[in-house]
């Protein structure tokens, strides 16, 4: 998109998340929340981003280092953050995206109609507002009879017959570069925060005859802005929900929706069914007819083929399990690659990590694991071959093909 830039707000202190983290650096759903407001930009065309951070906030930073970042050297409010982007601006012309780095919700979607309409409408600021049922510590859009917006005011700020106003600001905008420059100059401290508030700004526009529209949200779930840990669950829990619904949309059945995590990168096929307190993580990839959980951790770096059955208390992380294999109860399996129609029995420990490294487990097409079975990397399992329940199979063993190996530790079985 051209003639357009975005400022990401994070230079806040974030005293209420009461953590020695920066804010925008807490996760939902498994990434920053940084990384989700970026995401939206990106989706939105906005290539020109510039993060505001402060000397308490200079790890996010090291988290981003791609990013262009301006510094606020004292945390006195969203108003006085603005201004040290000033020089950043110098010869740019255009219009300029604020957003708050803790509105980890916001969709790109919004982003772009803020824009179009900020165009349309020829304003020198264009604000996003949601109205909510539960407006609290929000900042309120004052209007006119005729709909104008006039003001913003913090809920600190809020006279007693304004308090029932239910419609909010998101805390994203869109401004005139010049106008907005122009009038960050005029914002006064506010008395009782100490704190020179962005916000202040719509009425200063006001008084210069400069025009200030808005577009209303029906979506107050993204305008979740995010200031303590209870908001944080919140934002999880939304994101956590939307995510299972799509890919129940795609034809994934997820029994139990309320108690299932499913990562948003993860793939799954039509007709695999997640049981509940499944939890799925990053890149994993799952086919079509699985049977997953309940009680099931599938980590990253994990293939599960068509018809497998993965059931419950089973661990997997960079693993591929081949079609039609079952892993039904209490198992590890870590960097295992295993075959087509095997059974891993009950209990099966692939012990993967020496101390050094992580070692290859191999297990070849229909061989047969029994209960309790512990296979000590690097080893590898033939086509076919039986590990006895109990077993010990131990490092650099081959088991051939077809062969049957059991004990402590675990010898070849002769006919
Ligand atoms: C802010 C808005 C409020 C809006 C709400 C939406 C102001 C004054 N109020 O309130 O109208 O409804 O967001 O979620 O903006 N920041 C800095 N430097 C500072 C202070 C804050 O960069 O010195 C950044 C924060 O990192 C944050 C953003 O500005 O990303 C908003 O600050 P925050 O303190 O969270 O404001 P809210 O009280 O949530
Ligand atoms: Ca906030």
């Amino acid at each position: 998109m051209k003639n357009v830039a975005a400022i990401i707000l994070a230079a806040g202190l974030g005293t209420r998340m009461k953590s020695s983290i920066p804010k925008v650096l807490h996760k939902v759903h498994s990434r920053p929340m940084l990384e989700l407001v970026l995401n939206a930009l990106r989706k939105a065309g906005i290539k020109n981003k510039l993060l505001v951070i402060s000397p308490e906030t200079r790890s996010v930073k090291k988290a981003f280092p791609y990013l262009k970042v301006a510094l606020q050297p004292r945390p006195l409010g969203s108003g006085d953050a603005l201004r040290h982007t000033k020089k950043y601006f110098s010869r740019f012309k255009g219009d300029i995206i604020v957003i708050c780095g803790d509105t980890p919700l916001i969709n790109a979607e919004r982003i772009k109609s803020l824009l179009a309409k900020h165009r349309k409408s020829r304003s020198s600021c264009t604000i996003l507002t949601v109205d909510t049922d539960d407006p609290s510590g929000y900042g309120r859009i004052i209007k006119d009879d005729s709909g104008e917006v006039l003001k913003i005011v913090e809920e600190k700020d809020l006279p007693d017959y304004e308090r029932n106003i239910k419609e909010i600001n998101v805390g994203l905008y869109c401004f005139n570069k010049k106008d907005l420059f122009e009038h960050l100059k005029k914002i006064k401290i506010n008395p009782k925060k100490k704190e020179y508030y962005l916000t202040d700004i719509v009425e200063l526009l006001k008084a210069s005859k400069k025009k200030v529209s808005s577009v209303l949200s029906d979506n107050s779930d993204e305008a979740l802005g995010i200031n303590s840990k209870n908001d944080l669950a919140k934002a999880n829990d939304i994101m956590r929900k939307k995510t299972i619904s799509k890919f129940m949309e795609q034809g994934v059945i997820v029994t139990d929706p309320d108690s299932t995590f499913i990562d948003t990168s993860a793939k799954i096929g039509k007709d695999t069914v997640i049981h509940r307190n499944t939890i799925i993580e990053s890149g994993v990839s799952i086919g079509s007819f699985c049977e997953i959980g309940p009680f099931a951790r599938i980590r990253p770096g994990t293939r599960i083929d068509d018809n497998a059955e993965i059931g419950n208390f089973v661990e997997l992380v960079r693993t591929k399990i081949g079609r039609g294999t079952k892993a039904k109860h209490m198992s590890y399996l870590g960097d295992a690659h295993i075959g087509k129609g095997v059974n891993v029995g009950a209990g099966t420990i692939t012990a993967n990590f020496d101390g050094k490294n992580k070692n290859k487990t191999v297990i070849g097409d229909r061989a047969f694991i029994g209960v309790g079975a512990i296979l000590i990397a690097p080893v590898r399992i033939g086509k076919g071959a039986t590990v006895g329940a109990g077993s010990v199979v131990t490092r650099n063993k081959h088991v051939p093909a077809g062969k049957t190996v059991v004990g402590v530790p675990a010898r070849l079985l002769k006919k």
